[in-house]
């Protein structure tokens, strides 16, 4: 199934405390949001990818994607305040298509068996997100104490990709946008129009690169497929 991606780069990366976008420090020789690129590149089924980027970045931003040789970069669009305005300004700005994939520019190890598995099933189903099961038990407390365990089986630890049916998630994002309803993901802006979503099981390496110790766990992961290629 053929799919437009969007990837909302134009964050600040304030919890990396790196003194500048967090997509913009070098991992094994490039930076962050070119690994991520990079899949999405080879990927056949990825028709184009869009960009949300921040003003004063398009051009260094334009300027890597231009070193690494990117040709599938069809847009650059700004970004707004939140993430969702980001994701949304480039949703308004590709062209109507089947399937959309959000997926966040700081997740640079998502594999492309995932991606194809989430694309087909957003094309049958409507929506698909990629998300690992709970591995830690989980607990509500009040105050420090212990309130409720609770129950592990059915819980999920919700990643990008999530795709969509276009014409599902512009819906969804303008009926947010009219409502000033502001969600931590695409997923929970359809869910409260009470379209199902699927889980698509994905891979806890898919990790999200977010505070210093990602850029160490990157660095493994990184160190291990260059391994398994040889
Ligand atoms: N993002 C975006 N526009 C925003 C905020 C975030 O496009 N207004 C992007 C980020 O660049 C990142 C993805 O959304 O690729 C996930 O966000 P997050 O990991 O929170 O990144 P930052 O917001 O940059 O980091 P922080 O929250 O630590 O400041
Ligand atoms: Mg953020």
């Amino acid at each position: 199934m053929m799919y437009t991606a969007i990837l909302p780069a134009a964050g600040s990366g304030t919890r990396m405390k790196a003194n500048k976008n967090k997509l913009l420090l070098e991992l094994g020789g490039k930076p962050v949001f070119i690994h991520t690129l990079e899949v999405f590149e080879a990927d056949p089924a990825c028709r184009s990818i869009w960009l949300a980027v921040k003003p004063e970045e398009q051009r260094i931003m334009e300027e890597e994607i231009k070193r690494f040789g990117l040709k599938k970069v069809y847009g650059l669009t700004g970004g707004g305040k939140e993430r969702q305005d980001s994701v949304r300004a480039c949703l308004e700005a590709i062209p109507a298509c089947e399937v959309v994939l959000v997926h966040d520019a700081a997740r640079p190890f998502i594999r492309q068996g995932t991606i194809r598995r989430l694309a087909e099933t957003a094309a049958q189903e409507g929506a698909a997100i990629a998300a690992v099961k709970v591995k830690d038990t989980i607990k509500k407390a009040e105050n420090g104490l212990v309130s409720e365990t609770v129950d592990r089986d059915s819980l999920w630890m919700i990643q990008t990709p999530q795709a969509f049916r276009y014409s599902l998630l512009l819906e969804a994002t303008r009926s947010a946008n009219e409502d000033g309803f502001l969600g931590t993901d695409e997923s929970m802006l359809t869910e409260r129009l009470g379209y199902p979503v699927r889980i698509v099981e994905s891979s806890y390496e898919n990790i999200k690169i977010t505070t210093p110790d990602d850029l160490i766990y990157g660095k493994a992961i990184l160190e291990q497929r260059r391994q398994e290629e040889y």
